[in-house]
């Protein structure tokens, strides 16, 4: 199963320059609940982003895959250069975690989407691509200190 993971405002926001718009401890607690010991896919970027913020100590995932189309080498990662390939043949339950251009290339092989809808417009630059969300049902939702935590899962056809 694929599943995406993300927050995003009223405006489909979801970043600012490499770094969240927000900081919303519920969501950070959400994200983390969700992809604790998970094989995860993410982009270079948001790769080096989370490097960043957790400095010397581990990524708290299970196995860790990211995606470059540039060759690299990661002390803690395999590197996909065919995410295509990878999405479409991997038996592994993974969630896929960003940023903007991998979500976009993840969403057509996605089952599962989490969604924190964040209220109101924040100030930021990079955008989750509009989609039509009504090929998905809503199966779960939850609202906690204004933030909506909504699990949603691919209609089969
Ligand atoms: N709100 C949220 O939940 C959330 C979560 C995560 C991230 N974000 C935000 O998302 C933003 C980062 O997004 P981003 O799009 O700039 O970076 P990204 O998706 O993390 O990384 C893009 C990387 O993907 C690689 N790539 C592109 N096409 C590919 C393909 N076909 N196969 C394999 N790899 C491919 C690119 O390689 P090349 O460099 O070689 O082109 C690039 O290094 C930040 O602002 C971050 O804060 C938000």
């Amino acid at each position: 199963m694929i599943s995406l993971i993300w927050a995003m405002d009223e405006n489909w926001l979801i970043g600012k320059d490499n770094l969240l718009p927000w900081h919303y401890p519920k969501d950070l607690a959400y994200f983390k609940a969700k992809t604790k010991n998970q094989a995860v896919l993410m982009g270079d970027m948001t790769y080096d982003s989370l490097k960043s913020y957790y400095k010397q100590k581990p990524l708290p995932f299970g196995k860790i895959y990211v995606a470059n189309l540039v060759e690299r080498t990661y002390e803690d990662a395999t590197l996909i250069k065919d995410i295509h390939a990878f999405l479409k043949d991997t038996k592994e339950d993974v969630m896929v975690i960003g940023g903007k251009t991998i979500y976009q290339l993840a969403l057509p092989y996605a089952n599962r989407l989490y969604i924190t809808f964040v209220l109101g417009r924040h100030e930021g630059n990079v955008y989750f691509n509009r989609f039509d969300l009504s090929v998905f049902k809503l199966i779960e939702k939850t609202i906690e200190d204004g933030l909506i935590f909504a699990v949603y899962e691919r209609i089969s056809s």
